[in-house]
């Protein structure tokens, strides 16, 4: 009736948005991701049929506003009619900072729920309750460069890449800690309705993940690179094409690209990539990692730099 699991965030390289179906929170796109290691969220759950509501805690703290979407996912795991639960969540790393934790929480959730709850299910089937809380977060339960496709009505998840197959290294520099001004869903929404360029982002989709499948496959940086800061660029700039616009970057983040062009033009092998947040992530090679940092530590207003390299999917780590 207990367990504990961990995932660690992922970044996506190639990127989700926009849904095909809200209600099942189904992307509309595929999209190629790398989980990180040493960052981490560890999910405790425990099934306690003397309970009357479940109860969250985050990082020690009670957290009743977010346990509506924890209760959501629990009954997708477990079923409607599931005992009520005790959930605590611990992060390393500092959550709604735009370091993905929503797709750590979210995996480690519904491996920790399934396993208190006896599930034997498929790491597939993980996969898809965990992208119904959160679409990212299905990318979490895979480790190494992970791909999510769209397959007939629902999705399917698989490691292209594993962990220690291609050794790159993840630099995320923290421009602002501040909660977004709008949701990663209701801001892909907004872009659905209004964007004049949405139509021609998913068409364009399955041209820009074969290019990413097949740089990875041939572990290409320079193909890779080129390829996933035009996925994001063109990301961004349909929040940008939106009404009312959606805009996560500040003046630090263009900074922070600043620095990583000029590294590029030093002939260091870098790009940059961003998600629904201010953040900015570089991804490089190990021998060029403590240049990247540097660089990115020094941009006036970074609060923060986090370097991690590629790590597993979510998996349990104890029974109590
Ligand atoms: O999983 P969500 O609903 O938080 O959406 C994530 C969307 C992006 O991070 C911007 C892109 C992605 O593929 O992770």
């Amino acid at each position: 009736m207990r367990a504990i699991a961990r995932a660690g965030p992922n970044i996506a390289l190639i990127k989700y948005w926009g849904k095909s179906d809200s209600a099942k929170n189904l992307p509309a796109v595929g999209s190629i991701s790398v989980t990180l290691d040493d960052l981490f969220t560890e999910m405790r759950v425990e099934l306690d049929d003397g309970l009357d509501g479940d109860i969250l805690e985050v990082n020690g703290e009670r957290r009743d506003e977010l346990r509506r979407r924890v209760s959501a996912c629990l009954d997708n795991v477990l079923g409607p009619s599931r005992c009520r639960a005790r959930v605590s969540s611990h992060s390393n790393f500092p959550i709604a900072a735009g370091l993905a934790s929503s797709a750590s929480s979210f995996a480690a959730l519904v491996v920790a729920a399934a396993a208190a709850g006896g599930q034997d299910s498929s790491r597939g089937d993980l996969a898809r309750l965990a992208g119904r809380a959160s679409g990212s977060a299905a990318r979490s339960l895979y480790g190494g460069l992970v791909e999510l496709s769209l397959a007939g009505d629902g999705i399917v998840v698989e490691t292209l890449l594993g962990e220690r197959e291609w050794p790159l290294r993840i630099v995320a520099a923290v421009t602002d800690t501040a909660a977004k001004p709008v949701g990663s869903s209701e801001a892909m929404e907004i872009s659905r309705r209004t964007s004049p360029f949405y139509s021609r982002w998913i068409e364009e989709q399955a041209a820009d993940l074969a290019v990413a499948r097949d740089a990875i496959g041939a572990r290409d940086f320079p193909a890779l690179a080129a390829v996933a800061e035009h996925n994001c660029l063109k990301m961004h700039s349909l929040m940008w094409t939106s009404r009312p616009p959606v805009v996560y970057w500040n003046s630090v983040t263009l900074a922070c690209l600043a620095r990583i062009r000029s590294l590029q033009e030093d002939g260091v092998a870098v790009f940059f990539t961003m998600d629904a947040g201010p953040q900015v992530k570089a991804i490089c090679l190990p021998d060029d990692e403590a240049r990247v940092r540097e660089a990115l530590r020094t941009v006036d207003g970074v609060q923060a730099v986090h370097a991690c390299g590629i790590g597993c999917g979510a998996a349990l780590v104890g029974g109590a």
